[in-house]
């Protein structure tokens, strides 16, 4: 095993290097997906209005990304608003939501190219407001030369909508390709079309605030993940959280299926007995 002790990023504060100390480098998630849930209540606690929980998270994003970066994760995905917030919560609160979300992009575009951060986006995004959309293009524009991590934002954005949308898609290919007949699908083709065809598959999922579910949240790319769930509200939670996560990762064993290490020993001495 490689641990750390010597070689701390820099820009880690004092908690984040003590958790990260005790990391196998050989062993970071390629890929995290996090779930930031728990802004509503958040406030709520505080008797302040919804609105104000999605103001504070902000800098549980900004937090999170730049210690991400730090580390080297390869890509973070960011579930930052879906199909159903958008469609299910009042007017007043998605509008704040969008305008948070433009005045992030503007803001943060030099934080992210400091950090070699590239930008980029999962989702409906045509059906979003036009002034969101140019904001979003200009932002994906000024980070796309980054050779760093790559952080998605999954905005009005569902995994059942996903895979439709991939459906169609392969269906058009097919047919600008010499017809149906010419369809085959399989497993790669699927995921060459979903809308992270850009990224390995996560290696694990974070979601915050204590709720034990996916809620629509990349469906087929979640397959094999490893899940960590964190009491810790979204605006409370912080780099060190993050590397909190990627601990309890490593202390789990990956199977994809297969038998643990110990099982499949035995197994091979049952087979030669
Ligand atoms: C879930 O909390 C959070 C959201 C729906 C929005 C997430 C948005 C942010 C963290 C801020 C802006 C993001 C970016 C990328 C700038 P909830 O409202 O469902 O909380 P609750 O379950 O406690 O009600």
């Amino acid at each position: 095993m490689t641990t750390l002790h010597d070689k701390v990023p820099k820009g880690l504060n004092h908690k984040e290097a003590e958790v990260y100390r005790h990391l196998d480098s050989t062993k970071l998630p390629r890929h995290i997906a996090i779930i930031m849930d728990g802004n509503g209540r958040w406030a709520r606690r505080r008797h302040m209005p919804r609105v104000a929980g999605h103001r504070a998270g902000v800098a549980a994003v900004r937090s999170t990304v730049e210690t991400a970066a730090r580390i080297h994760i390869p890509a973070l995905t960011l579930y930052a608003f879906s199909e159903e917030n958008w469609k299910k919560r009042p007017a007043s609160e998605v509008g704040f939501l969008m305008s948070l979300l433009s005045r992030y992009l503007k803001a943060e575009v030099p934080t992210l190219n400091e950090n070699n951060i590239r930008l980029e986006y999962i989702g409906r995004e045509y059906e979003l407001p036009r002034d969101v959309q140019e904001r979003m293009g200009w932002a994906r524009a000024a980070t796309a030369h980054n050779t760093g991590m790559v952080l998605t934002l999954a905005l009005n954005y569902s995994a059942r909508t996903e895979l439709v949308d991939a459906f169609r898609s392969m269906i058009r290919a097919a047919s600008q390709n010499g017809g149906i007949d010419h369809l085959r699908i399989d497993e790669q083709t699927v995921s060459e079309h979903l809308y992270t065809r850009h990224l390995p598959d996560p290696d694990l999922v974070v979601r915050t605030s204590g709720e034990l579910r996916l809620s629509n949240f990349l469906l087929w790319q979640l397959a094999y993940a490893e899940i960590y769930v964190t009491s810790t509200l979204w605006p409370d939670f912080r780099g060190v959280h993050l590397l909190e996560g990627i601990a309890e990762y490593q202390k789990r064993e990956r199977r994809y299926g297969g038998l643990n290490h110990n099982d499949a020993h035995h197994q091979a001495e049952v087979v030669k007995a």
